[in-house]
């Protein structure tokens, strides 16, 4: 048995030693110390040696693994460091190259615009609500005193959804909301989408946003209404701005008066841009309609109030000289990267 060992651990130190990768190691390692290995398999047959061979047989076997275990150990790091080596000659690192882009998103002008009409006008102490989009005709049309048959009614300018749910066509519905729920001093803006038939074209959309505002309290007057908007339209475009208020009619505002602002770009002499006309149209509003207060239960010998409707993409689209509606839809990237 004494031979057996000796054997043994020459023939696995020889092998072990010529072996040149981590697998074959691995399979020398079982075949020799391994559940079923050649010297386990010795051990296992010491039982038929004498008592006083057994533990000498027993020392010689131990010293055997042993001597084993560690050369293994020692050849499989050895084994490992050349292989790391052989990787680091083949791989290179070049720190000093660039590294890779990542594509960024930008905000939408629409969005952009938007945030900075949220922030002037949170600056003058409204507060930003929300209303749903798919609404009631009462709140769109019927508080705000536009009744039946009136041609903003008409389906061919509205998406009905049953004969009193629609497709909000404006965002004044809020105001009626608004109205409902809170007791003045009231003093709020509200961005959404809105929704008309309209086909597609420069611009028209089916789908584009307004922003509604509405301030009730005691004793507002027309002039708040102007001061507001002035001071709204100089912080958007800068001091030099001129608004026009040019009488309108609007269901639920009296008096009503459209605003326009004139053009930037040729200062009021006439160019493409304002179709010749010096100005262009920004808003609707007026003063709200003391019959709207009273369907809001709101007394209008106490309280008065001023409304405005603003539509978003003409203010981006002035604001960034863009002179196709559809640009704003149509998410392309050469467009959008513009506003980086
Ligand atoms: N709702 C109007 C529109 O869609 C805009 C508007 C006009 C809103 C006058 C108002 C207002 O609040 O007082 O064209």
């Amino acid at each position: 048995m004494k031979e057996q060992l000796q054997n043994i651990k020459e023939q696995a130190l020889k092998t072990i030693g010529d072996c040149v990768d981590v697998k074959q190691l691995d399979d020398l390692r079982v075949k020799y110390l391994g559940k079923k290995g050649e010297l386990t398999a010795i051990l296992k047959s010491m039982g038929k040696l004498s008592a006083e061979e057994r533990p000498v047989m027993g020392q010689l076997a131990n010293d055997v693994r042993q001597s084993l275990e560690s050369f293994i150990a020692q050849k499989q790091s050895q084994l490992k460091s050349a292989l790391m080596e052989q990787r680091l000659k083949k791989e290179t690192l070049d720190v000093t190259m660039p590294g890779k882009q990542q594509a960024m998103g930008v905000r939408h002008p629409l969005n952009i615009v938007l945030d900075e009409l949220k922030e002037i006008f949170r600056g003058m102490g409204y507060t930003v609500v929300d209303g749903p989009e798919v609404e009631e005709t009462k709140y769109v049309f019927d508080m705000l005193l536009t009744e039946d048959g009136h041609p903003a009614r008409d389906e061919q300018d509205t998406f009905y959804i049953t004969d009193d749910i629609l497709l909000r066509t404006q965002t004044s519905s809020v105001q009626i909301r608004t109205m409902l729920k809170n007791k003045p001093p009231i003093a709020i803006i509200s961005p959404g989408r809105v929704y008309r038939p309209d086909a597609v074209d420069g611009t028209h959309s089916p789908i584009f946003h307004q922003c509604e505002g509405l301030v009730i309290d005691k004793n507002i007057t027309f002039g708040d209404l102007k001061g507001t908007l002035e001071t709204f339209a100089k912080r958007l475009y800068g001091d030099d701005v001129k608004l026009r208020f040019r009488p309108h009619h609007f269901p639920y505002t009296e008096p009503s008066a459209e605003v326009d602002l004139q053009c930037f770009k040729c200062g009021g002499k006439g160019c493409p841009l304002c179709k010749g006309e010096g100005w262009i149209e920004m808003l609707g509003s007026g003063i709200v309609h003391p019959q709207v207060l009273i369907n809001c239960d709101i007394d209008p010998e106490e309280y008065s109030g001023f409304a405005f409707g603003i539509g978003l993409e003409r203010i981006a689209m002035m604001r960034y000289n863009i002179d196709d509606m559809r640009l704003l839809y149509e998410n392309d990237q050469r467009f959008l990267a513009q506003f980086r």
